[in-house]
């Protein structure tokens, strides 16, 4: 039966045209997202979410099929749209290895070459693992994908960060958008990385005006983590949310038991948007390590995915030790309000108490 509250059928409208009951997407984070986690959120009614950046193609459709076994419930693929290829400068990352050296082990030199999986081969892979959902951050498809899945009937959420990125990407076909806020954790999806630290755009004055922009329904991402936020979200105009690190303390995230912990404790102002992990500005905990590697005297990061590669031997020392001050701890500024308990659980109360204060 439909809703009398505005905010509540549009978001009604959405979940049927997306066959899921509930309008909370899980979302997807590359690195953080087993099937335990989609398929906990898709069995209560809300979207499942796979960040497939890391993927090769054999292990997305390994994702696929154990999301299937696990669920009939929806769920979403994602991918970055690749930057072009980082200029080296072997001097300066010279600067940045002898840097995290005094962070973690010695960085070899060659630790800066990183091959990341082959963008088309991950394109094909998704297809042929057939999702209803795919989605995108960091730019939009190229045309003659976007046409594949047309032709197939995927349907493609695009995230954007601002007004101007949300007109491209409705232009180039997106069938939603997702609006994140600069209070996002993990990486900024600006579609040029230059202005991902220099426009960063709060979730309460970005909605809205990409509601305004935009005729196609817009999925509300970045520092929501209760239910006053889903309905404030609701209210400005989405259509559903997506959460991020309001998952990662779910025993189903299989998160690293200290940057679990440390979501639990993070004050919105103890978030920081850096390139220090990885070269592309993205939001994690203030730690150690980050909070000296944006100060003056740090060497800048190296580009895209070169810091990535730089930064991996302290990444996986800090993981290794449950060292939270050197681990490359991705959080929002809603940090705090994630819970430690079963996804379905926040699901369902997430969903309910928004209902509520929208009845
Ligand atoms: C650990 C982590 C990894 C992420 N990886 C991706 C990704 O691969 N693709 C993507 O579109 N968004 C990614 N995001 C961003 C989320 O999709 C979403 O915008 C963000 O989590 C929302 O903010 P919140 O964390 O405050 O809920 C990631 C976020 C986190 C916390």
């Amino acid at each position: 039966m439909p809703s009398s509250h505005p905010a509540l059928a549009r978001a009604e409208t959405f979940c049927r045209a997306y066959n899921i009951r509930v309008p909370i997407l899980q979302a997807p984070m590359a690195g953080a997202c087993p099937p335990s986690l989609a398929i906990a959120v898709a069995n209560v009614g809300g979207l499942g979410g796979c960040g497939a950046l890391l993927m090769e193609p054999a292990a997305i459709k390994q994702w696929a099929a154990e999301m299937r076994a696990g669920s009939n419930g929806g769920f979403q693929f994602n991918l970055w749209i690749p930057d072009p290829p980082p200029k080296r400068d072997a001097a300066h990352e010279a600067a940045v290895r002898a840097f995290l050296g005094q962070w973690g082990p010695a960085v070899a030199p060659e630790a800066g070459d990183v091959s990341m999986p082959d963008f088309a081969a991950q394109c094909d892979a998704l297809l042929e693992a057939g999702p209803a959902i795919v989605s995108s951050i960091m730019g939009v498809y190229p045309p003659d994908f976007v046409a594949r899945m047309k032709a197939r009937g995927v349907k493609w959420f695009a995230t954007v960060s601002s007004v101007a990125e949300a007109r491209e990407a409705e232009t180039a076909g997106a069938d939603a958008i997702v609006a994140q806020g600069m209070e996002a954790g993990g990486h900024r999806g600006a579609f040029d990385a230059k202005k991902a630290e220099s426009q960063q755009v709060g979730l309460f004055a970005l909605l809205p005006a990409v509601v305004d922009a935009v005729r196609v329904p817009v999925i509300a991402t970045g520092g929501i983590g209760d239910a006053r936020g889903i309905a404030a979200a609701l209210l400005l105009g989405a259509s559903a949310v997506q959460i991020g690190t309001g998952f990662l303390r779910c025993p189903e995230a299989r998160l690293a038991p200290a940057w679990a912990d440390a979501i639990g404790r993070t004050l919105p102002e103890q978030t920081v948007v850096t390139r220090a992990f990885s070269g592309r500005p993205g939001r994690s905990i203030a730690n150690e390590y980050a909070r000296a590697a944006t100060s003056p005297e740090a060497p800048a990061p190296a580009p895209y995915p070169v810091q990535r590669g730089l930064t991996a031997a302290m990444r996986v020392a800090a993981g290794k030790a449950g060292d939270i001050d050197k681990m490359q701890a991705w959080a929002g500024q809603a940090a705090a309000f994630a819970q430690a308990k079963p996804a379905g659980d926040i699901v369902r109360e997430l969903w309910d108490g928004a209902r509520a204060l929208l009845s």
